[in-house]
């Protein structure tokens, strides 16, 4: 257990307030990381005071909108002034927008790239500046099944998430050799609230459903082994790599 021990780690997590953040928050917690948790909105201090009271652990809240770059700085910079270093970043936090391709809004194209993959720059290199500085440190994206493929009606996603796994790719070389490991998991179709339409739609849900070879939607809770393993010294050696978690989704 010593190797997915993570006591005294500090860590923050961007969207933690509810969904796959949220889990992935509290299976830092639970391991024994510090986490400084993220969101928009108020739930974020209910899901705070949730995760303390079920890990027991120390949980600090921070909101910040992260379309908005200065905020983007100011959730880092708080981050390590409250935790007082940075030992593990988790860059979740993410939107959709859906339109036809041949009239996907340019405005929606311009929000959905700024939050998904400008906000996810900015943070992997602050968290990359600050790890370098002070002995290294392991740095986890979220991606998604559209890294890998096109999807319909998301072609903005699309692209800002196809963009995460190469800025990992291109973080990870960089930085390998100096203790900073950058890693991606890639969640397969997971019930969170942002794809309840989609599991309760009797057409294309159930299609999906259909393709999934391990014959279920995935729930927030399936991300926090992996979560851990790539905060943790279990993975010294892992970096640059994109790690689905997806019921055997891609491979069908
Ligand atoms: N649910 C899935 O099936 C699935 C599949 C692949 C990838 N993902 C990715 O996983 C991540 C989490 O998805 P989820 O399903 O838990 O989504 P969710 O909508 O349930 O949660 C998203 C989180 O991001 C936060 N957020 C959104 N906009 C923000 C902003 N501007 N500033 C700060 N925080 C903001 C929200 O507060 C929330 O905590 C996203 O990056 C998503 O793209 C999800």
């Amino acid at each position: 257990m010593e190797l997915f021990d993570l006591t005294g780690k500090r860590a923050l997590v961007t969207g933690s307030s509810r969904g796959i953040g949220r889990a992935i928050a509290e299976a830092l917690l639970e391991a024994g990381a510090h986490v400084v948790v993220n969101g928009v909105n108020d739930r974020l201090f209910q899901t705070a005071q949730e995760l303390m009271t079920s890990t027991g652990g120390v949980v600090i809240p921070i909101q910040a909108d992260l379309s908005k770059r200065e905020e983007t700085k100011h959730l880092f910079n708080e981050s390590v002034n409250k935790l007082g270093g940075l030992d593990i970043l988790v860059v979740n936090h993410g939107i959709q927008r859906s339109h036809p391709a041949e009239a996907f809004p340019i405005e929606d194209w311009d929000t959905v790239l700024e939050v998904d993959l400008s906000s996810l720059f900015m943070l992997d290199q602050m968290g990359g500046q600050h790890m370098l500085r002070h002995g290294g440190g392991k740095i986890i994206n979220i991606a998604s099944l559209i890294s890998v493929i096109g999807g319909m009606t998301v072609p903005a996603y699309a692209a800002a998430k196809g963009g995460v796994v190469q800025l990992t790719k291109a973080f990870s070389n960089e930085w390998a050799g100096r203790g900073v490991n950058v890693n991606a998991i890639v969640p397969g179709f997971i019930h969170t609230d942002l794809t309840e339409d989609l599991v309760n739609d009797p057409g294309e849900g159930a299609n999906l459903l259909a393709r999934i070879p391990v014959g279920r939607w995935g729930v927030p809770d399936d991300l926090k082994g992996v979560a851990v393993f790539l905060a943790s010294a279990a993975s010294n050696y892992v970096t640059g790599a994109v790690i689905p978690v997806d019921g055997g989704f891609l491979v069908r």
